[in-house]
C-alpha cells in the first residue's frame, strides 16, 4: 500500500503539475485578491504572461507588510463567511498577521501534516503527544489535525506544566512527541529532575520546528532522549506546520511539499533568484490554497534548495536564521544558530543559552550566557569559558564574554525560545 502517492511523482510529472497549478493560482489570486492584482498592474504583468515556471520571477513578491496592510481580512480570496478558521502569527509589534482557511484548506493542511508525520516515521495507531501551543499559533491545531488524519491517537497537551508533560508521556505511552526543540530540552531536564529515564518510555520520535535549531541541537536531543529528532518546517502565512518535513531515513533537511508550495531562493537584498544550492531567502508560492493563497511570499528564512533524495521534491537546508534575526555586532553579521553550533561542541554545555548585546561607549558588547550540564567548578569553568570564547573568535572574529550559568538558571520558554536580548 502506498498511502502517499505524490511522494513517488517523477520530476517531469511534478514540474508539469506545478506549472498547471501555478497558472491557475495566479489567475485566481489576480481575480480575487485586490491587493495582489494592484501589485501586478503596477508591475505591468498579467497571469497570462506565465508560460514556464521560470516566468514566476517576473511577478511581484508578497511581504509580511502586505498582509499587515490588509489587516484583518483584506487578503482573503473568498468571503469571510466561507472561512472555517482564522489563525494569526504573533508579530512583535503592531497588528498580528491574519490567515484564513476554507474547509478545503483545512483538509489540505491535515493531509500535508499527515504526510509529514508519515515520512518522519509516525504510523497509524501511534500515541502522539502534541505540546505545540494550541490557539492562534498554527503549531497546536495544525499538528493535531494531521496526526488525527494519519490515524494516530492525539494527546492535545499544548505547552507548559513540565511535570505533567513527563507524567503523560510516560503513563499514556507516547510514541511520538511534537514541540519546539528548545522546549524538548526543557522537558529533558524535567525528566532528569524527576529521576525518570526517557529511554524507559515508549517515546521513539519527535518532530521539531517553529524556531531555528542546529545539527548540534539535534544530536543533543537524540542523545538525551533516545529518539529520532526530525525537522518540521512551516509558517502561518503559507499554511502552518507541514510545508516541509524531513524523512527519518535520510535526516538531510526538510523535503518541501512542492506539489503544493513552489519554492524559490532569492538574494535577500536584491530579490534576484539564486541557483539551487546557493544560500538566500526562501520565497514560497502556495499552489492550491483557497481562502488566502500567497504568491512569492518572502519568508525571511535563510536556507538553500537542494535536489530531492527520498523524493523528487527538493529539500531545504536547515534554516540558519531569519534575515531579520541577523545580529550586527561591531559590524560583523552573526546569527544565533552560529553561536549555538559553537556552544554545543562542548559536551559540558547545553542548548539553553541566550545572547545579550549591550553598548559601552562606542562598542557593542557581546555576552553569551549558557547553562552547564552539571554545576561546573574551578578549572572546568575556565576550560568551558575559554574554549567557547576561542571558538567564537575563530568563527567570526568577535570577542565575547561568556557566562556559564548553573543548570536551570536560564528562563525556559514553552514555545519559541527567545535567544537574543538586545539592549543597544
Ligand atoms: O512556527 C509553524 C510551525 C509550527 C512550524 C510547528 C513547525 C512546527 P509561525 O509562528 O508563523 O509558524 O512562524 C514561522 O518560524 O518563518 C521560521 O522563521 C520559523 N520556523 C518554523 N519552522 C522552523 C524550522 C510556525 N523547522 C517561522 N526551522 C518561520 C527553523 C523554523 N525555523
Amino acid at each position: 500500500m502506498n498511502a502517499f502517492p505524490e511522494l513517488k511523482l517523477s520530476l517531469d510529472a511534478l514540474r508539469a503539475l506545478q506549472l498547471e497549478r501555478l497558472r491557475s493560482v495566479l489567475r485566481y489570486a489576480y481575480a480575487n485578491q485586490a491587493p495582489y492584482r494592484v501589485k501586478c498592474q503596477a508591475a505591468e504583468i498579467h497571469p497570462d504572461d506565465l508560460d514556464t515556471l521560470d516566468d514566476l520571477e517576473r511577478f511581484p513578491f508578497t511581504a509580511k507588510a502586505d498582509l499587515r496592510e490588509a489587516y484583518p481580512f483584506g487578503m482573503l480570496a473568498i468571503a469571510r463567511e466561507k472561512c472555517v478558521r482564522i489563525h494569526a502569527s504573533s508579530g512583535t509589534t503592531g497588528h498580528p498577521t491574519v490567515v484564513g482557511y476554507s474547509a478545503k484548506d483545512i483538509e489540505l493542511w491535515s493531509d500535508l501534516m499527515a504526510r509529514s508525520l508519515h515520512v518522519a516515521g509516525a504510523r497509524p495507531g501511534d500515541i502522539v503527544h502534541n505540546a505545540y501551543g494550541y490557539g492562534l499559533f498554527t503549531g497546536g491545531l495544525g499538528a493535531h489535525y494531521g496526526a488525527e488524519r494519519l490515524g494516530c491517537t492525539v494527546v492535545p497537551m499544548s505547552g507548559g506544566f513540565g511535570e505533567r508533560q513527563v507524567q503523560l508521556i510516560r503513563e499514556f505511552g507516547a510514541d511520538v512527541v511534537l514541540m519546539t526543540p528548545s522546549y524538548m530540552l526543557a522537558i529533558a531536564d524535567e525528566f532528569e529532575r524527576l529521576g525518570v529515564d526517557p529511554r524507559d518510555t515508549k517515546m521513539r520520535l519527535g518532530l521539531f520546528g517553529a524556531e531555528p535549531w542546529t545539527e548540534g541541537m539535534r544530536a543533543e536531543i537524540e542523545r538525551r532522549l533516545g529518539i529520532d529528532a526530525i525537522d518540521l518546517y512551516g509558517l502561518s502565512e503559507v499554511i502552518g506546520p507541514g510545508v516541509a518535513c524531513e524523512f527519518v531515513e535520510t535526516k538531510d533537511g526538510p523535503t518541501i511539499w512542492e506539489d503544493h508550495f513552489y519554492p524559490e531562493v532569492v538574494d535577500p537584498e536584491t530579490g534576484a533568484p539564486v541557483a539551487d544550492g546557493e544560500p538566500g531567502e526562501l520565497v514560497l508560492t502556495s499552489l492550491t490554497k483557497e481562502a488566502m493563497p500567497v504568491i512569492r511570499y518572502r519568508t525571511r528564512d535563510l536556507t538553500r534548495l537542494m535536489a530531492g533524495t527520498a523524493s523528487a521534491m527538493r529539500r531545504m537546508a536547515k534554516i540558519t536564521g531569519r534575515s531579520d534575526d541577523m545580529l550586527i555586532v561591531r559590524g560583523v553579521n552573526l546569527f544565533p544558530s552560529q553561536v549555538e553550533e559553537q556552544i554545543l561542541r562542548d559536551p559540558a554545555l547545553t542548548g539553553h543559552y541566550v545572547i545579550e548585546l549591550s553598548r559601552s561607549g562606542a562598542l557593542d558588547d557581546l555576552l553569551v550566557r549558557v547553562e552547564a550540564r552539571a554545576a561546573l567548578e574551578g578549572e572546568a569553568v575556565s576550560r568551558s569559558t575559554d574554549g567557547l570564547a576561542k571558538r567564537l573568535k575563530g568563527m567570526c572574529g568577535l570577542s565575547a564574554a561568556i557566562e556559564i550559568a548553573k543548570p536551570g538558571a536560564l528562563e525556559r520558554s514553552m514555545g519559541k525560545a527567545r535567544r537574543v536580548i538586545d539592549r543597544r
